[in-house]
């Protein structure tokens, strides 16, 4: 299959990419390599999707004069995407970055689908939807969401429009909630990236609203198996009218668990203070029944054994 994954150099995307091609498939991706964190970085991503079926284009999801003739000319069979502006705290030091990457990127993306006869999308939403929702574990059929920040908003924005191409327009969508996706390559700017980094070179660290918070973190093994399953489900099945998924642990971790994992794992004492913030939801838990049901997706990956491959992998990297 011809998959188009936008957002290829990010954490989620080179896994994706990775295991598209152990699969076979003939997989472009496009990211415009921004510098939200190390470039060095992602480009080392890339360096690890080293084969004659992959191929890369730096292409800005919010500039359709070259996004537009690149997806007439490969005319994907699926639109995988990942691109986006990540993280809540950011969105209140550069709001512009949402707006461009995550609504006019995204009406991008499914403009040239439809022009282009591109009849299946899967896309990336965000546990951050469900906002200080009191009903847990959160699920998908819960009524009147209120998200938060405006990376939560923008990622709501994006499930209301897709419904709307879905209905108009016949493409099938599937929208994927992640709950913190943590792991091996994973986001510098994350909390359990930045402690693990902090707490090894006996720095301080920032712990928000006294650590009561929790959130439901899944392994990035598990969501790779849950949106490989999702692009089964959209190949066996018309017209998908925007499903929506949660990919989430079930098990949610409270900071303090997650920052006494780390200062255990390394042996480091912790050196922190703390500060207050209301960008923050104090708990994302996935109802995952939706995507057991429809997906036969379970995630199988434990809190202690995802964290353990990630601080391994940590303790072995160069940079
Ligand atoms: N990691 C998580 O915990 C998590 C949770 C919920 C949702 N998500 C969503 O999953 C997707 C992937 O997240 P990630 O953790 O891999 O983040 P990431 O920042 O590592 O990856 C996103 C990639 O998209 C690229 N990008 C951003 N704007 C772009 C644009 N306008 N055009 C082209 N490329 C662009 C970035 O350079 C980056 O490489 C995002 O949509 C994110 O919002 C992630």
């Amino acid at each position: 299959m011809k998959i188009l994954v936008t957002g290829a150099a990010g954490f989620i995307g080179s896994h994706l990419c990775k295991k598209l091609l152990d699969l076979d498939h003939d997989v472009f991706g496009i990211d415009n390599l921004n510098n939200y964190y190390d470039v060095s970085f992602k480009l080392l991503r890339l360096d690890r999707l080293n084969s004659s079926r992959f191929s890369f284009n730096e292409i800005d999801i919010s500039d359709n004069e070259k996004l537009l003739p690149y997806i007439s000319n490969i005319k994907p069979n699926l639109i995988i995407n990942l691109a986006a502006q990540a993280g809540v705290r950011y969105s209140l030091e550069n709001p512009k970055a949402y707006f461009d990457s995550n609504i006019v990127g995204f009406g991008n993306i499914l403009e040239s689908a439809r022009i282009n006869n591109v009849k299946k999308i899967i896309y990336a939403s965000s546990s951050s939807v469900y906002g200080n929702s009191k009903e847990i574990p959160f699920c998908e059929t819960l009524k009147g969401l209120s998200p938060i920040s405006l990376y939560a908003a923008s990622k709501f924005s994006n499930e209301l429009i897709a419904k709307s191409y879905s209905y108009n327009f016949g493409i099938s969508l599937i929208g994927l909630r992640f709950f913190t996706v943590y792991g091996e390559y994973g986001r510098p700017d994350m909390a359990y990236y930045s402690f693990t980094e902090k707490i090894k070179n006996d720095e301080q660290i920032t712990i928000y609203n006294k650590g009561k918070m929790s959130r439901d973190m899944t392994f990035i093994d598990d969501i790779i198996d849950g949106i490989n399953r999702s692009i089964i489900y959209i190949n066996d099945n018309e017209n998908i009218d925007n499903e929506i998924f949660n990919l989430g642990n079930n098990n949610p971790v409270s900071v303090w668990d997650l920052v006494n994992y780390i200062s255990n794992f390394l042996n480091k004492d912790v050196n922190y203070t703390y500060m207050d913030l209301n960008t923050e939801v104090d708990i994302t838990y996935a109802n995952i029944e939706k995507a057991k049901e429809y997906l036969g997706w379970i995630p199988k990956t434990t809190f202690e054994d995802g964290m353990n491959k990630f601080l391994s992998w940590h303790s072995r990297k160069k940079q």
